[in-house]
């Protein structure tokens, strides 16, 4: 089986050390452009076009990260098979931060911080778990782990999903589709996006959508940057309506230099770093589902097969 590894900017040595020991029949290349169209699988993070125009004998991409939005903008063979890594070590760093930020919001750390900076021995309003509620859009593979999370710290979590969630967790309130988002908003006061980035998510968290949150809330965007109208989330801010946001991801990365949310007192930024895609994990999953569809496993009964269709 030749495997070709096309990720700009990785470095490729440690991923084929991984592969070729999880795999001892597998040959893994790193392509370079004019390289024989002779690839079986490939294993991707943001590959160029020029990847798939020469090798459209490819019978299946594995994507080395749980988003394929930046895949599915290129122009792909209709037949190609596109598999996504599944939490793969993502899901408990996905909670850990989402958790830290919710904690930071709900016992008012930033105010406690602001208070220490000016000497001031002043505790905060008891907090009142009865009435505050955290938002969770999406609830897939990561959105499940963190709500998860969340619930272990007796937080009421509302989720916003697409379809009905097969089951729930006690304390877990469900909202689905376009009829269900304003009840699922006006419970969120940390509200969480864990949704992929489709024609449908894009720009979705707008002026429209953040000023149905209550008064106070915050944002805490770990999907990607396209989910956010930037001037809608720093004007709700500006106005009182919302307290803060912590954002891992951006419409651009890195962040440009001049960007407002970088200077902004009630704006967290961090470097794309909520869940990274580890790589001992991410090896074994990819060479599991590698190894299933070498042996001619029906695609559709590979878990993490992106439908094309709907966009993850
Ligand atoms: P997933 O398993 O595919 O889950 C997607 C969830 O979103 C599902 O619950 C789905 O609803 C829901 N959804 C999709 N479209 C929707 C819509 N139009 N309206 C309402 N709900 C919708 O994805 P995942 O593995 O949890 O990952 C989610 C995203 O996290 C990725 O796509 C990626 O962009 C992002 N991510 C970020 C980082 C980071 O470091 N910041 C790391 C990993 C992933 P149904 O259940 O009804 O289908
Ligand atoms: C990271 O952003 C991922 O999609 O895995």
């Amino acid at each position: 089986m030749h495997i070709g590894f096309c990720c700009p900017g990785v470095s490729p040595e440690p991923w084929q050390a991984e592969i070729e020991q999880l795999m001892p029949q597998a040959r893994l290349s790193v392509w370079q452009p004019g390289a024989p169209a002779d690839l079986d699988y490939a294993l991707v993070w943001m590959p160029p076009q020029a990847f798939f125009d020469e090798q459209p004998q490819l019978r299946g991409v594995f994507n080395a990260a749980a988003g394929v939005d930046a895949l599915l903008k290129l122009r792909l063979p209709p037949q190609l098979k596109i598999v996504r890594l599944e939490d793969a070590g993502m899901g408990l760093q996905m909670a850990e931060y989402v958790c830290h930020a919710v904690m930071r919001h709900f016992r008012r750390f930033d105010l406690m911080a602001q208070q220490q900076r000016q000497g001031l021995w002043k505790q905060p309003p008891e907090p009142d778990r009865a009435s505050y509620a955290v938002g969770v859009m999406g609830m897939g593979v990561l959105g499940s782990r963190v709500v998860q999370a969340l619930r272990a710290f007796d937080y009421t979590v509302h989720v916003w999903t697409r379809t009905p969630p097969a089951q729930l967790l006690p304390g877990v309130l469900s909202h689905v589709g376009a009829a269900g988002l304003p009840a699922f908003l006006a419970h969120s006061h940390s509200l969480v996006c864990l949704l992929p980035l489709t024609p449908q998510t894009q720009g979705l968290l707008n002026r429209a959508t953040l000023s149905q949150l209550p008064r106070g809330a915050q944002l805490i965007n770990v999907a990607r940057g396209a989910h956010l109208v930037d001037q809608d989330l720093l004007a709700l801010i500006d106005e009182g309506h919302l307290e803060s946001a912590t954002l891992d991801v951006f419409h651009q990365e890195p962040l440009p230099a001049d960007h407002p949310f970088w200077s902004h007192p009630r704006v967290r930024v961090t470097p794309h770093a909520s869940a990274r895609t580890l790589r001992t994990d991410a090896a074994r999953q990819i060479v599991q589902k590698m190894a299933q569809a070498s042996a001619k496993v029906p695609w559709a009964q590979i878990s993490g097969l992106v439908d094309r269709g709907r966009g993850y």
